[in-house]
């Protein structure tokens, strides 16, 4: 499997699918959390740390929202709902990341970041080739800065 980092285009129409549950059924609650806190602890020492807060309390609060996203989006309980104020769980996540200048370099980093963790986890290929087609996807809908070429080249 080579985790393809496939590019985002403005504009484009982007078709996801939420992942199937089988992450979560091999993983359950604690391997779901074991893997979000990897991945963010990496995240805190990526290029693009900046974007998260750098006190760890607060970082500690992302870490567990996002368990408990990641855990309801693979067809776990719905741990995440209280957040959502009654919004569809994909709409809010977008309309989340609008909050921040998220450009495709800020993109391929969390994604390489994503990567690095996904294969280090011992789960069936199968099953981590689905959660990465969804986060491939899913990433491009956060992406909300295009580089315009310059008039001058
Ligand atoms: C599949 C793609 C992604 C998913 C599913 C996702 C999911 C999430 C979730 C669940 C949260 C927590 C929301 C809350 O406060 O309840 C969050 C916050 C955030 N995400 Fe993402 N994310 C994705 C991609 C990205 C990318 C590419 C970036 C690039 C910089 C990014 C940057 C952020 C930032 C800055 C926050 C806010 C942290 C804070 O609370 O200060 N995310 N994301």
């Amino acid at each position: 499997m080579n985790y393809e980092i496939t590019k985002a285009c403005e504009n484009e129409k982007v078709e996801f699918k939420n992942p199937s549950t089988a992450l979560y059924e091999v993983l359950g609650y604690e391997g779901m959390r074991k893997l979000m806190y990897e991945f963010y602890e990496r995240i805190y020492e990526s290029n693009i740390a900046h974007f998260f807060p750098q006190d760890r309390d607060e970082f500690e609060e992302v870490k567990k929202k996002n368990t408990k996203f990641f855990i309801q989006i693979c067809g776990g309980p719905s741990i995440y709902d209280e957040e959502m104020k009654q919004k569809d769980l994909n709409e809010y996540m977008i309309d989340i990341h609008k909050n921040f200048s998220i450009y495709e370099k800020s993109r391929d980093e969390w994604l390489g970041t994503f990567r690095e963790v996904l294969k280090e986890l011992h789960v069936d290929e199968e099953i981590k080739n689905d959660f990465w087609q969804y986060l491939d996807k899913f990433s491009k809908l956060t992406v909300n800065r295009y580089l315009r070429e310059s008039a001058y080249v």
